[in-house]
């Protein structure tokens, strides 16, 4: 079916206009708005954008035409780190928080990652879904269109298996898009406390062989961290999931400044996570092999740290920064980019142009989809959200808020639906 669409009325139809790659330096600062703008799609995809004038002459009677209301247009949020699949919550570990104690030391009393992974475990996969497919909504509702989903609360190998059906059944499901990634290595299991070396085995020999075969995953991430995977141990782990030619993603320097921006690096993965802790020489070697950086300051609000990424250092060094929530049941309980675009600009100072920038084009291309996503061009999907504020940058700026009023993906309203 042919079905036509237009979108007029846009105070500002924030398009992201620009080159097939991601935006660097001073083009971060460049969203290419059009004001008092227009679109035109067909089949879900954009045809044109433009001034309301142009576009409105494009018009007939085969059009269905929704008014904006002179409100702000924007493509929809592109979320590039989550965990959105686990049971349970650890709302108790919130209020230790709030008590005094902190994230790792929780962790390291049999809480954190480990407590999830046991309600996880005891889960069945229609549990897991229904539980999932809640988040799907929240994110929906924050005017998130697409994310990347982790794996990692399993860490069996039919556990593993379990999320990324579920992640798969989401996806076919649920209406945003969502793209698999496997954390087999997110923490060494208990089972496993005296003998890493094999659970480093399983995962190189039987999980990602058969994550593999199976479709289920994109990406493969390491949890690269003293108190999580050491070095050479995710060496391992990135050689094996490169052999089967999945792309790489790293979690580093989140507590420690450490070698995993270095190793992000050596094989060139798509994106380094976290990174509070790096520093000149990390920033350094991200750029040696154009890595993307994926901050995370939800994550260190939750867990009441104050150390904030260096995005201006990163910025600066021309690397092709990206934010997205860490949605997750422990460090980051948020399904929320407005509030990342808040805490980018108050805690990290980057301006709501460039946090934008950040949560949409250069996220699209952190999951290789910068061809398909994260910007209003012709040719590209209509996954974008009416936002009920007349200036984009009164998205971070009215903190707290939920400002989106329509979601779209593919040309369809999903939110509210
Ligand atoms: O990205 N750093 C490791 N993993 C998550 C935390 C997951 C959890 O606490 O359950 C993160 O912060
Ligand atoms: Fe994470």
């Amino acid at each position: 079916m042919n079905r036509i669409l237009a979108i007029i009325g846009a105070s500002q139809l924030v398009t992201l206009d620009g080159p097939d790659r991601p935006r660097i330096g001073a083009e971060m600062r460049e969203l290419a708005i059009i004001n008092d703008g227009a679109m035109l799609l067909r089949d879900g995809r954009i045809v044109q954008t433009g001034a309301r004038g142009e576009i409105e002459k494009l018009i007939d009677a085969d059009c269905e035409v929704v008014d904006a209301g002179g409100r702000v247009v924007m493509p929809g949020f592109v979320d590039a780190h989550t965990h959105p699949v686990f049971a349970g919550n650890r709302a108790d570990e919130f209020e230790m928080r709030a008590a005094g104690k902190s994230y790792q030391e929780i962790a390291a009393s049999g809480g954190g990652i480990r407590s999830t992974v046991l309600k996880t475990r005891a889960a069945s996969e229609d549990e897991l879904f229904a539980a999932s497919r809640r988040y799907c909504e929240w994110f929906l509702r924050a005017g998130v269109t697409t994310i990347e989903a982790k794996s990692g609360y399993g860490l069996t190998t039919e556990d593993e298996i379990k999320l990324l059906r579920v992640i798969r059944r989401l996806d076919e499901e649920a209406p945003l898009r969502y793209v698999p990634t496997f954390l087999g290595a997110h923490a060494v299991p208990d089972e496993y406390k005296n003998n890493r070396s094999a659970y480093v085995d399983l995962i190189v020999n039987e999980m990602i062989p058969r994550v593999a075969r199976e479709g289920l995953a994109r990406f493969c991430d390491v949890f690269c961290e003293s108190s999580a995977f050491e070095v050479d141990e995710s060496r391992r782990i990135l050689q094996a999931a490169r052999a089967y030619g999945m792309g790489l993603r790293v979690h580093a320097d989140q507590f420690s400044p450490g070698a995993g921006s270095q190793l992000a690096a050596e094989f060139g993965a798509m994106t380094a996570d976290h990174l509070e802790y790096a520093g000149e020489s990390q920033i350094w070697s991200l750029k040696s092999a154009n890595v993307q950086p994926v901050l995370l300051p939800a994550s260190v609000l939750m867990i009441g740290s104050h150390r904030y990424p260096d995005a201006r250092a990163m910025i600066d060094a021309e690397l092709a920064v990206v934010l997205a929530t860490d949605f997750n049941p422990g460090s980051s309980p948020t399904p929320s980019m407005p509030l990342v675009l808040t805490l980018a600009s108050t805690q990290m100072k980057m301006s709501p142009a460039e946090a934008i920038a950040a949560a949409t084009i250069n996220a699209a291309y952190s999951l290789g989809l910068g061809g398909e996503i994260g910007s209003l061009e012709a040719g590209k999907r209509a996954d974008f959200v009416i936002h009920d504020c007349d200036d984009y940058r009164e998205l971070g700026y009215f903190a707290g808020v939920e400002h989106s009023v329509g979601v779209y993906v593919a040309g369809r309203l999903e939110w509210p639906s």
